[in-house]
């Protein structure tokens, strides 16, 4: 039986699988948790069904705008590099809402980085292929991502990357102004509330690729503060919008990589790699294969 059949049918069953309360041998394991909520590795009830699926529990209600948005941007999102949504229910008595998503099994980028330190070359490239094929997809689509991190990246059994958590994406049919998303990764523009769109994502790849590279983020790194610390948010982004600022390259990279990432780092959003839609997204991928 085939998870999205059940959500539609057997919702009783599964709020009660789902239900973190309840001790539930179909919960495998926790696969990661947000600011929203857990993430579990589900086996649905019937077990003639071998499909492990992804569980997310958002805190907020389904009536709550967000949730909402979350679940219809990423099931109208179709691409091998984002995770399949298969759908969504409403668990009234616990005013929660549960996402059934394919699972990924090899971890988040995040917890590569910390077990690695930083990433060959070779493998950054192949994974930003990934990125750029998922975010160009969404682009075209009118969505923008809006929280590009590692964390939001996770590796399926294949080693493909793929995007999760659409908590902060938006079409882009309306001006955005909300300053969001995890301030390492957040564009200038956005911080200096000019109103933003789709090169948002752009500049978040720049600073993914940065720290697949280096091991830190670009304006967060040890060298940027005298006792070793991280930054405070105020003097992060005051170095993200100050032009004077300059980023640290590791000169070591070869060309191409170096000019990629400087371009995609660029804050003046008219300069940057990404801008003006689907043209840029093609100079994008070859740009990035030169
Ligand atoms: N489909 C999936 N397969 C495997 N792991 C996943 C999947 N979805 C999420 N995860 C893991 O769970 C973590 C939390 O998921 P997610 O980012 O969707 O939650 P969130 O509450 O929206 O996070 P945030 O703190 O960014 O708002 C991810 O960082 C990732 O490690
Ligand atoms: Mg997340």
């Amino acid at each position: 039986m085939k998870l999205d059949f059940v959500l539609r049918n057997r919702k009783r069953e599964l709020h009660d699988c789902w239900d973190p309360c309840t001790p539930m041998s179909c919960i495998l394991k926790v696969l990661g948790k947000g600011s929203s909520g857990t993430v579990w590795l589900v086996q649905p009830p019937d077990r003639s069904d071998s499909t492990l699926y992804a569980i997310k529990s958002a805190s907020q209600t389904w009536q709550h705008c967000d949730v909402r948005t979350e679940e219809t941007l990423l099931a109208q999102s179709r691409h091998e590099c984002i995770v399949r949504s298969f759908g969504s229910i409403l668990d009234r008595r616990h005013r929660k809402a549960y996402m059934a998503q394919e699972a990924c099994l090899g971890g988040d980028l995040s917890q590569l980085l910390r077990q690695e330190g930083r990433l060959p070359e070779g493998l950054a490239r192949t994974f930003t292929a990934c990125i750029t094929s998922a975010i160009g997809y969404l682009h075209s689509q009118h969505i923008m991502y809006r929280d590009l991190k590692p964390e939001n990246l996770v590796l399926d059994q294949r080693g493909l990357l793929k995007l999760v958590d659409f908590g902060l994406a938006k079409t882009t049919a309306e001006p955005a102004h909300t300053l969001c998303g995890t301030p390492e990764y957040v564009a200038p523009e956005m911080i200096e509330r000019r109103g933003h769109g789709p090169e948002v994502d752009w500049w978040g790849l720049g600073v993914v690729l940065y720290e697949m590279l280096h091991g830190h983020t670009p304006f967060n790194g040890p060298d940027q503060s005298e006792a070793g610390l991280p930054a405070s948010r105020v003097d992060l982004f005051a170095r993200v919008t100050n032009p004077f600022f300059k980023v640290t390259y590791d000169t070591t990279l070869s060309k191409p990589v170096l000019s990629f990432m400087k371009r995609l780092l660029r804050r003046k959003v008219e300069s940057r790699l990404g801008h003006l839609g689907v043209a840029a997204v093609q100079e994008v991928n070859s740009s990035h294969h030169c």
